[in-house]
């Protein structure tokens, strides 16, 4: 089948590529020149592991192809996804300009039967507006359906979350565009969810809302154990191990951030206010989240005797989470900055975010290494799991290190092993 993506960010790329693999032919359009040039090269503007290497073998067979141009692309195309950002307005509510913007190229671009997939996250009732903008400006012959298959892939582990997600919602108020995206997904895992237009959009936003929800609560949990003296890690461990509740997603930490939650979070809550809903459960969830982050401060500073003032901090780690170079909306932009406020000299590493940090933060210190990082330093400050400072020579870093603390916003030292090589130690819930 011959398709269309436009939009070559996480979730474009990645399903592109995953479908060019398939055997379908596959156009991807792009924005700006540089980015199109260097993908048709096999050169990504993202990190994510095994992309680079699945868009080179595509690209090598001219099953996937880039483009500027909405033609020949879009009248070739059966099905044409619309994967573009839809990050938050100030007020919350996502921000669907380019949306509309692609979809009206799109539309003026059909021929024959199409099916206009959103991909996009986006609220409830987008595709019918995405609908009444392209009917305004398809040619007249053209007839199309739209659709929404929203995406569930994890940035990190995007390829194989492609291949075997653990359900496909596939969206459609009509048999025909339903039939199209079956015989597309056949060779992709997991179960078929056949729904409408509407309840696909909506289960986008519930379960991430849901997720993040489920975080917060470790969180709260973790601050009550703190205060209590119970252990929260073990409690969240035991009660994660409840079939009902499930163990993924209740480690407490620093904080939940990257391009989704924290957006798509901000959007239920603006969706349910224009309906007269007010989505406290959700407005508390952001609000733990934030002391989250806000905690790992106040540690810092206790840690440091009660100021920060001058002090060298090392951070390591940048992006949302290990295994992405994302760095939309990290808790370590929060926490560097807050730092920075009261007075302390940062120095950071991290093994892949460090560019795209460098465009957002300045006036802090980025290392080569993690040892570079800790040298001269009061508190090494641990903002995302990467496996490498799992693996730290921590005797080396006792011998770098100015002063022998740190806080683990990721709870991925053991703290006894920790107290025992002469560290202070401080965690999440422990
Ligand atoms: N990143 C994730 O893990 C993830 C997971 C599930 C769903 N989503 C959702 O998928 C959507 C895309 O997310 P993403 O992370 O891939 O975003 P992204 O920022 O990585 O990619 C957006 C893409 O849109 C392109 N673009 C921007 N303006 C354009 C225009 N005018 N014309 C054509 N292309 C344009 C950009 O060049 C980029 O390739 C969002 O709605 C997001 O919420 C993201």
């Amino acid at each position: 089948m011959t398709i269309t993506f436009v939009g070559h960010g996480y979730v474009g790329l990645v399903t592109a590529a995953i479908f060019a693999d398939l055997g379908n032919k596959v156009w991807v359009i792009g924005h700006t020149a540089e980015k199109v040039e260097n993908l048709k090269k096999g050169i990504i503007p993202i990190y994510e592991p095994g992309l680079e290497e699945v868009v080179r073998r595509n690209v090598k067979a001219k099953r996937l192809l880039f483009t500027l141009d909405y033609s020949p692309a879009i009248a070739e195309s059966k099905i044409v996804f619309i994967a573009v950002g839809t990050p938050p307005l100030p007020s919350g509510e996502a921000d669907l300009s380019v949306v509309f913007d692609v979809a009206e190229k799109v539309g003026k671009n059909l021929d024959d039967y199409t099916v206009v997939v959103v991909k996009s996250t986006v609220p409830i009732g987008t595709n019918y507006r995405v609908q009444e903008l392209i009917e305004k400006v398809k040619p007249g012959e053209a007839h199309f359906d739209v659709a929404s298959v929203p995406e569930f892939l994890r940035e990190g582990q995007a390829l194989s979350d492609t291949l075997h997600p653990d359900r496909n919602v596939i969206g459609t108020d009509t048999v025909e565009a339903r039939d199209v995206l079956l015989e597309l997904h056949k060779s992709i895992d997991g179960p078929k969810v056949l729904t409408n237009v509407r309840t696909a959009e909506m289960i986008k936003y519930a379960a991430n809302a849901f997720l993040a929800t489920k975080i917060s609560f470790a969180n709260a949990i973790a601050q009550l154990s703190e205060e209590t003296g119970a252990d929260g890690i073990k409690a969240l461990e035991a009660v994660g191990l409840d079939k009902r509740i499930g163990r993924s997603f209740l480690s407490p930490g620093a904080g939940y951030g990257g391009s989704c939650f924290p957006k798509d979070v901000k959007a239920i809550i603006a969706i349910a206010k224009s309906h007269g809903y007010d989505f406290k459960l959700l407005k508390d969830a952001e609000e733990i989240n934030k002391q989250a982050m806000e905690r790992m401060v106040s540690k810092a500073v206790s840690i440091l005797g009660g100021s920060v003032k001058g002090k060298m901090i090392t951070v390591l780690g940048l992006s949302f989470k290990p295994d992405t170079d994302d760095m939309r909306d990290a808790p370590s932009v929060f926490v560097i900055n807050k730092l920075i406020e009261k007075g302390a000299k940062i120095k950071t590493y991290d093994p892949i975010a460090m560019e795209n940090a460098k465009k957002i933060m300045k006036d802090i210190t980025f290392t080569k290494d993690a040892y570079d990082a800790v040298t001269d330093s009061e508190l090494v400050i641990v903002m995302t799991e990467w496996n490498e400072f799992k693996e730290l020579n921590l005797e080396k870093v006792k011998k770098l290190m100015k002063s022998l603390a740190i806080l683990d916003g990721r709870n991925i030292y053991e703290p006894q092993k920790i107290k025992d090589l002469g560290f202070s130690y401080v965690g999440v819930g422990r």
